[in-house]
């Protein structure tokens, strides 16, 4: 059975949900996250939101910003945070504990559980393990939510609009988390196409192409640099997931295909183009293209991570209205 037949829709009321997958949500309960998102960013005073609530951070994977983001976040809302970077190491899940099991001991301690976990519906099991919130910050090569959830957010403040827009999406479609869930949340608005650029053993999986496809999203699967369209609005630069290769050759094969240097964004960027990239960069995109103004992967994407999260948690946990 899918695990995913178990998730709930938002439906604009994120109190007490799990935050699994790009599909519980829709336009308007987006809508209304991005909303709230620009209030806190601008209320200033939000540090007694979450005054007296504990979240527990379990990252069996290793991150730097989704772990630093979730924990400098809810530290600034005026919560706690009880922090497990790599558990996989650390805790009783080396003595053989089910995932399971772990999640029923944190959520007796906290109010909300952010997890991090190789396994594809990790989330999805830990969720039905546990009596509190449970969010997804990444499950192997099925989703990321949040980072799908401040793509957007990006987009919509850079580009004005998350309807009518070219994308280019370049890298690892296979295994790529953020471009599985940020594809489906682009199929909520009308009229985007997309351009996805991957070597041929790294393309989207056929399933994905068929729903988003009947959800509305023009997709095109081009291979070769020289297919990139030059009226992009976004171009959204992922990394080759190493770690999901059993063997290493073929990682070597693929690594640095698709690399931006400013000499490619010279020819193929346009002058209001937005160059977005989830991190970390492996060298597929150059240094020299940081100083680069379309370039903002190290500022707007970082910084709307942080509030984008934080009003996230706070809607969950009901301290926002
Ligand atoms: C991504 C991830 O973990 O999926 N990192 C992140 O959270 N920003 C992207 C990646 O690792 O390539």
């Amino acid at each position: 059975m899918p695990v995913m037949e178990h998730i709930t829709k938002i439906e604009s009321e994120y109190k007490n949900k799990d935050i699994l997958s790009l599909s519980q949500f829709d336009k308007k309960s987006l809508e209304l996250l991005f909303q709230k998102t620009d209030d806190l960013q601008k209320h200033g005073d939000f540090s007694n939101i979450l005054k007296g609530a504990l979240a527990t951070l379990l990252f069996f994977e290793p991150s730097s910003r989704t772990f630093g983001s979730f924990a400098a976040g809810v530290k600034l809302l005026g919560g706690n945070t009880l922090e497990f970077q790599n558990p996989g190491q650390t805790s009783s899940s080396v003595k053989g504990e089910t995932l399971e099991d772990s999640i029923r001991v944190f959520s007796e301690y906290s109010d909300i559980i952010v997890l991090r976990h190789p396994d594809v519906g990790a989330a999805t099991r830990a969720a039905q393990a546990s009596n509190i919130p449970v969010i997804n910050a990444g499950d192997g090569v099925g989703e990321h939510p949040t980072q799908a959830l401040l793509d957007l957010y990006t987009i919509s403040s850079k580009s004005g609009r998350l309807e009518n827009l070219t994308i280019v999406l370049a890298g690892d479609m296979k295994n790529g988390r953020t471009v599985h869930s940020l594809l489906k949340g682009l199929s909520f608005f009308k009229n985007n196409t997309v351009y996805l650029l991957s070597p041929k053993t790294l393309k989207l999986p056929e399933s994905m192409i068929d729903s988003l496809t009947e959800d509305g999203l023009t997709i095109h699967e081009i291979d070769s640099e020289s297919d990139v369209p030059k009226n992009a609005d976004v171009w959204y630069w992922t990394r080759i997931q190493k770690e999901r290769f059993s063997d290493h050759n073929e990682y070597e094969k693929v690594k640095n295909t698709y690399i931006v240097t400013p000499e490619f964004l010279h020819t193929y960027g346009n002058e209001t183009l937005v160059l977005m990239h989830p991190l970390p960069r492996v060298g597929e995109i150059t240094p020299e293209v940081d100083a680069d103004k379309r370039a903002i992967y190290f500022s707007d994407q970082i910084k709307n991570g942080l509030f984008i999260r934080m009003t996230l948690i706070s809607l969950v946990l009901g301290r926002l209205k």
